[in-house]
């Protein structure tokens, strides 16, 4: 939407715009009055920063929230952010979710019948998995989730084919496991509030610790887990509010060294600070939210994966809750919009992959990931996907849509004909020859042979295959790298075949990647010489140590996701029991160490809420399948008949000139 009509339709009272982030706002004469703000604001945080916890306070009906870099932005901006905050103000109530039970059975259900007769997600006999057995054991169940009262919302039950009851956990009804109720407690213990309201939860809640760092901020990439598992249980307003907040901050003023990166950039995380107030009396203090866009971040990172993240998040709301008025709201509407065209910005690239720099992900220092890594590529077309299903139809955004429609097309056929790789592919690269100038060579990437290094030969099974961590020219990265894998089949980003030659490969190679902990974050380490080169003798990632080879009790959260959509739980259920023996008497460590995870991380922090939260995830989708839907996205026709068309004008079966710049509309 072009800003112009944002602002018209914020003028003319058209929908129910309480804020608008448009970033035309922004203006360089404004910088300085920002920048006294900002200074200001940190001066005192730096004193109050023993006062995180402090959100009590808000409870005594202080309302005057700084906003640093928006402050000054506009009057009328920071006015309808102090009536937006006024009403947060009010307290949990105020900000109850409306239009959930609207109709007596909520947009969930309606959208689930859509997903079921259009998206073809479940019909009879055919899909990835939520398989019916019967239209009529649809079940609607009352569910007794509700929490805050919020939330009595019919919700529909989908018995699945074999997926239910794989796990310890057979019946569909939350259990009441020990080692869940106390990862309930804990994620609970979690929670960030601001202005008295939840809005979401530190990274890590290690008594134990020494070294904060910024573990005591929200992570957006962290806090997806816990807004997950919120969901699941039917207490939105903590997801709404996170999603609320983070779409503020991603209008901040942002720079470093004078440089501001792009509009729509989310920050990696915030914290919430409580700085005293100017004035006579001394108990007087006022609550700001401190993002880090990766401008303090160690290594200056730039989280290319939380906007993502964000539109993920913000879909699964949607789609849990039945509160489809978030998404279309102009300001969350104007957000998607920000963070699409940042992404889908034209640059210098040649190939339709996001190109990002070492560290933009959940591997967030530098370990040899730069270029198009392949987690990032998943979660760019997963959020395509999502962001393509809230926007809103209107004149202004079909150029954006169409750019999306065509990327996402491009995408896919992208990664899935030269990312994958399997043992028959393997033996091709093996036989490659180089150095072909011409349109149709095989060897479009002039991949040296020689990279198909001995451990690959050995590693790669008879069955099964993955996605490579990268590719750019004269480098694949034969790397394993699970989230990048899995998010592939929850995005639908891998093929059907794919998705489950993937899962086949997990399988086969249990001991290497479950062990004794899921999941290695990549497989192999780097070692020797290489660690030393790619990651710059960094000490944290030494061989089989956290992002190197380590494994991330966190992941199984997305493991899970993607077994139900391929309709194999039990695959993750098992991996589920391996954590539970040993993961709550650890104290929920962020990550393993060794090559079979025998050790806690050397450095992890211990009650690492993502830790947690995606246990409970876990734990929640095996107990209801059906619930994966709200993360799984599935191909529709059109986008597979384009991808087809596209296909055919692979120069590699056949090249057609002609039709090789086609545009395709979808
Ligand atoms: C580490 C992880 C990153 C995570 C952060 C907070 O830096 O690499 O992915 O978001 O810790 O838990």
């Amino acid at each position: 939407m072009a800003t112009s009509d944002a602002i018209l339709q914020v003028l003319s009272g058209a929908g129910p715009c309480v804020f608008s982030s448009n970033p035309c706002f922004r203006s360089s004469d404004l910088t300085f009055s920002s920048k006294l703000h900002i200074k200001c604001v940190k001066k005192r945080a730096s004193r109050c920063t023993k006062m995180f916890k402090c959100s009590n306070v808000l409870q005594n009906g202080i309302g005057n929230h700084w906003f640093k870099g928006l402050g000054d932005r506009d009057l009328s901006v920071n006015a309808t952010i102090k009536k937006l905050h006024l009403l947060r103000c009010k307290g949990p109530q105020a900000e109850r979710v409306s239009g959930v039970t609207d109709g007596g059975n909520g947009a969930w259900f309606v959208d689930g019948a859509k997903s079921l007769n259009l998206n073809g997600v479940v019909t009879g006999e055919q899909t990835d998995g939520f398989r019916v057995r019967d239209a009529q054991q649809l079940t609607r169940e009352k569910e007794g989730f509700a929490s805050n009262g919020a939330l009595n919302q019919e919700k529909e039950h989908l018995e699945t084919n074999g997926a239910v009851g794989t796990g310890r956990d057979a019946s569909p009804k939350v259990s009441v496991d020990p080692i869940e109720e106390e990862a309930w407690e804990l994620l609970r213990d979690s929670m960030v509030y601001y202005c008295g309201s939840p809005i979401g939860t530190i990274a890590a809640n290690d008594p134990t610790s020494s070294s904060v760092l910024n573990y005591d901020q929200v992570f957006i990439r962290d806090f997806i887990p816990s807004g997950i598992a919120f969901l699941l249980k039917g207490e939105y307003d903590i997801v709404r509010n996170f999603l609320l907040h983070t779409l503020q901050l991603q209008s901040w003023e942002k720079t470093m060294d004078c440089h501001s990166p792009g509009q729509g950039l989310m920050p990696a995380s915030f914290k919430v600070r409580t700085v005293r107030l100017d004035g006579d009396d001394d108990s007087a203090t006022e609550e700001v939210l401190d993002p880090d866009f990766g401008e303090a971040a160690i290594g200056r990172v730039a989280p290319v994966d939380s906007g993502l993240w964000w539109i993920i998040l913000l879909r699964a709301y949607g789609k849990c809750s039945g509160d489809l008025s978030l998404q279309g709201r102009i300001d969350v509407q104007t957000g998607i919009k920000m963070i699409l065209r940042l992404c889908l910005a034209d640059g210098f690239d040649m190939f339709p992959t996001l190109l990002v720099t070492d560290g933009s992900c959940m591997i967030d220092r530098r370990m040899g990931i730069h270029g198009h890594p392949l987690e990032i590529q998943a979660l760019f077309y997963s959020a395509l996907l999502c962001a393509r299903e809230m926007l809103a139809p209107e004149d202004g955004s079909a150029d954006l849509i169409r750019a999306l429609n065509n990327r996402l097309v491009a995408l896919s056929f992208h990664i899935r004909e030269y990312y994958w790789i399997d043992l028959r592919k393997l033996n091709e690269i093996y036989r490659y020859k180089t150095e072909e100038y011409s349109y149709d060579a095989v060897n479009k990437f002039n991949i040296y042979p020689d990279q198909v290094s001995p451990w690959l030969v050995e590693w790669m099974p008879n069955q099964g295959g993955y996605l490579i961590g990268n590719l750019q020219p004269a480098h694949m990265d034969f790397r394993f790298f699970s989230l990048g894998n899995i998010w592939s089949i929850v995005s639908g980003l891998a093929t059907r075949d794919q998705s489950n030659a993937i899962l086949d490969f997990i399988e086969a190679k249990w001991s290497d990647l479950i062990a004794d902990m899921p999941l290695k974050i990549c497989y192999p380490a780097l070692e020797g010489q290489e660690w030393q080169i790619i990651t710059g003798s960094d000490p944290k990632n030494t061989p089989w140590s956290y992002h190197n080879g380590g494994s991330w009790p966190t992941l199984l959260w997305q493991l899970t996701a993607a077994c139900i959509k391929m309709n194999r739980p039990e695959i993750a259920a098992r991996a589920v029991e391996v954590a539970e023996k040993r993961i709550s008497r650890d104290k929920w460590p962020e990550y393993y160490d060794t090559k079979k995870a025998r050790f806690i991380g050397k450095q992890a922090h211990l009650f690492q809420t993502w830790s947690i939260a995606g246990y409970l995830v876990a734990k929640l989708l095996l107990a209801d399948p059906s619930a994966a839907r709200m993360l799984v996205t599935d191909e529709d026709p059109e986008l597979v008949s384009a991808f087809s068309c596209m296909i055919g004008t692979n120069p590699r079966r056949k090249r057609g000139q002609k039709n090789s710049k086609k545009a395709f509309m979808v």
